[in-house]
Order: C-alpha cells, then sequence, then structure tokens
C-alpha cells in the first residue's frame, strides 16, 4: 500500500520501548503490516520492526515468502528464512552459546558491525490474525529475530557491538561487493 520513510538512527521513537498490541485482524494491523511489507521489499532488507517507520508497536516482519525465490541483495549469503509476522514477541535463549555475525539496519544506512547474539533459542507471539506462532530457530534466523525485537525495546545493533573496530562503513569493509546504502 505505501513504502514508508524508514527513521534513522537519533530518532526518539527508535529509542523507546514499543507498547503491545491488544487488537488482532483490524484493518489498522493489517494496514501497518502491508506497508512495513512495501517498506522492507523497496530497501531490500532482512526485517523491519514498526518502530522503524514511526509505530511504536510490538510488531515486525521478516525473511523471504516463497514465491520470492530471488536472493536478498543485501544478504546474500544468508539461509533462508521464512517470511513472518510477528506479534508480542517473547525470544528465550535455549543455550548460552553466542556467536558474532556482521549486521546492517535499515536505520542506520551504509554501515555494518559485528554483533554477538544467542545460536539458538524459542520464540513466541501471534501473527497478524492472533494464531499464535512457536518456533526453534537457529543461526541466522535466530540472529534476525533477535535484531528486530531488539527495536521493541529501543535497543540498536550498534548498542550491542562489543569491539568498535568492527562497526564502519559497508563499502570500506566490504569494497568488492555491490551493497546498496543501507
Ligand atoms: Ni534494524
Amino acid at each position: 500500500m505505501a513504502i514508508r520513510p524508514v527513521l534513522r538512527m537519533g530518532e526518539p521513537c527508535l529509542l523507546m520501548k514499543a507498547a503491545p498490541i491488544a487488537h488482532f485482524n483490524t484493518p489498522d494491523l493489517h494496514a501497518l503490516i502491508q506497508d512495513m511489507e512495501d517498506t522492507m521489499h523497496h530497501l531490500n532488507g532482512a526485517g523491519i520492526a514498526a518502530p522503524q517507520i514511526g509505530e511504536s508497536v510490538r510488531v515486525i516482519i521478516f525473511g523471504q515468502k516463497k514465491s520470492e525465490e530471488m536472493i536478498n541483495p543485501r544478504y546474500p549469503d544468508a539461509d533462508a528464512v521464512p517470511y513472518t509476522v510477528l506479534i508480542n514477541p517473547v525470544l528465550t535463549p535455549v543455550s548460552t552459546e553466542v556467536e558474532d555475525g556482521w549486521e546492517g539496519c535499515l536505520s542506520v544506512p551504509g554501515m555494518r558491525g559485528v554483533v554477538p547474539r544467542y545460536v539458538r533459542l524459542h520464540y513466541t507471539g501471534f501473527d497478524q490474525y492472533g494464531t499464535p506462532v512457536d518456533r526453534l530457530v537457529s543461526g541466522f534466523h535466530a540472529r534476525v529475530v533477535q535484531h528486530e525485537c531488539d527495536h521493541l525495546d529501543g535497543i540498536l545493533y550498534p548498542m550491542r557491538i562489543t569491539d568498535l573496530k568492527k562497526f564502519g562503513y559497508s563499502d570500506v569493509f566490504f569494497p568488492n561487493q555491490d551493497i546498496q546504502d543501507d
């Protein structure tokens, strides 16, 4: 329905704790998710959280639909993550194992940083119809969920970087890759 402007780091909305969704399967909720999907696809994002388009509610979307077998140019090596709408998510790590990995964010355009994340986790929540979602995931899928859920608590990935030498411009760290400016 609409590609919305993505807020960039520094905007107060990105630092707020977002409110839970109380009512599912409403026109407003469907419209919000459609806008998030349009915006994420336009920018080739791996995921997007509602606060990134200025809506401080606990809604994230991530992954790709089966019909879109094209490879995301921002994350060409990423394992396939199924398209998921996740509302009021709850994450629970299932082991203490953590691994470093490169991340970017539509709200921090042109940058990349190495962020430690739990390797395996269990997540629950609801889709836009109120149907429960319950998954055990690992690797890139687990990383994306952690990154997007952080947005709902006002946390941006640079706040998680433990070695700031591994935070910088995408085209400096990856000069041979055609990484877009976001
Ligand atoms: Ni992000």
